[in-house]
């Protein structure tokens, strides 16, 4: 019995229903609840708890932490183990020099790589470069600016609220390109040419995207060169990437980025979250080329966007140290071919029953069913044990499916419950 069931309209964090189960009790990937069973955690909760839950590595970091000092802003203090996280995450993902910002969430990584864009750009050319163009199925963030910009059909602004700014080229995905993963030559990266030309290249600070789709339109991949084509593009134009690795970063897709699995599409910023603080802390994180980031320290360079109260707290790197811990622990190598045969199974659903269709990477996949049958499937995934997260996208009416992103220590026997559990409940959705 929920002693809170009468009042959970009042608790506004969420448009869908509020689940059912209460759970008292985690171990790694699986949740124990109330009535005695348990269920898996088949969408990383929402697409962060990489390592799972309840780790001893990283309350045994927030514990020594938090007697050691539990505040101290980096205006205040010497901010070591700020640093510390700042030094072992950029060699973790690859990219040792990069100047770094920490931020509390995902939202706020963006709009502080949003303002590091512009301040590097007008540095660099002492000219306007304001506008930021995204793709129009995108999500980077829930506050009005990332709201107004991105292309995000469920959560969109009314026009009147989008501050006049709004998504600046089609995302190379359907319905806008309707063409398939590999038979496509990237040449839909030329919109992007074509958006900046169009409104002076002189204007543009930054094209901002993320590399492999996450929830809006259910971990569509782009095609092989696309990410190349747009660092090209951008390149020639003096305009900025920005890859928005919030949700796909820290190997969710196999690779420490999603970008990785692509030659040459570094981009100068990298945003992180989820997997960063991994449900453990909100945290976000912004990485920036050395080459970029030199222009920040340039005298009359803008302040720096990222002096938030909460911004750098040693708490939430303290926990971000121990999900590093986890992270080492892992086979981490080992994890794109593991993920591979997650997709393998997941893509023999595709055609049957309301499924329409399976893409994605490593651990992120997309499983598109018809409209209508959405939450059906979910209940029936519960009933069988196994939770996911419900994705809609674009298109009248809007595709719809679920996330499948199970946490990256699941073991095989895990993957191979929810592969069984997702099959039964697609057969009994028919
Ligand atoms: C790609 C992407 N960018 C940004 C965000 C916003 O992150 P947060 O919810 O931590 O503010 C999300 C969250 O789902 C996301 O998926």
């Amino acid at each position: 019995m929920d002693q809170y069931a009468h009042n959970r309209e009042r608790l506004l964090t969420s448009s869908r229903p509020l689940p059912d189960f209460e759970v008292v009790g985690t171990k790694g990937p699986w949740l124990h609840l109330a009535s005695g069973s348990r269920i898996f955690d088949g969408s990383s909760g929402l697409l962060c708890t990489n390592v799972g839950q309840s780790s001893p590595k990283v309350h045994g970091r927030i514990e020594r932490q938090f007697f050691r000092y539990s505040f101290g802003g980096a205006a205040v203090v010497q901010p070591h183990i700020q640093m510390e996280l700042m030094e072992r995450l950029c060699r973790a993902v690859g990219r040792p020099d990069d100047y770094v910002a920490l931020t509390t969430c995902g939202t706020l990584g963006v709009e502080v790589a949003i303002g590091l864009a512009r301040s590097i750009t007008r540095m660099r050319d002492g000219k306007r470069r304001g506008d930021i163009l995204t793709s129009t199925l995108s999500y980077h963030g829930m506050s009005a600016l990332t709201l107004a910009l991105a292309g995000n059909q469920a959560r969109k602004p009314r026009p009147e609220d989008a501050l006049g700014i709004g998504p600046g080229f089609p995302a190379p995905y359907p319905p806008t390109h309707p063409h398939d993963e590999r038979g496509c030559n990237a040449s839909c990266a030329d919109e992007i040419a074509n958006e900046i030309d169009r409104r002076g290249p002189e204007n543009v600070a930054a094209v901002l995207i993320e590399p492999v789709n996450g929830t809006t339109g259910g971990a569509f991949v782009p095609p092989d060169g696309y990410l190349q084509r747009v660092s090209e593009i951008c390149q020639e134009r003096d305009v900025l990437v920005l890859h928005d690795e919030v949700l796909t970063g820290m190997w969710r897709t196999g690779t420490p980025l999603a970008s990785q699995h692509w030659e040459a599409c570094e981009p100068d910023i990298v945003i992180l979250s989820k997997g960063l603080g991994a449900g453990y802390t909100s945290v976000g994180a912004v990485l920036v080329s050395p080459e970029a980031g030199q222009w920040l320290r340039n005298e009359g360079a803008d302040p720096l966007p990222a002096m938030g109260t909460m911004a750098a707290h040693p708490l939430m790197a303290a926990a971000c140290l121990g999900v590093l811990d986890e992270l080492e622990a892992i086979d981490l190598p080992a994890l794109p071919e593991r993920g591979q045969r997650l997709g393998q199974s997941l893509k023999t659903l595709s055609g049957t029953g309301p499924v329409r269709d399976v893409r994605g990477l490593g651990f992120l996949y997309g499983v598109e069913v018809t409209p209508g049958t959405l939450w059906p499937l979910m209940r029936a995934a519960e009933e069988r044990g196994v939770f996911f997260y419900p994705f809609t996208g674009a298109g009248d009416p809007r595709s719809e499916g679920l996330v499948v992103a199970p946490p990256l220590i699941s073991t095989d026997g895990d993957l191979g419950f929810l592969t069984a559990a997702l099959t039964d409940a697609v057969e009994a959705v028919g």
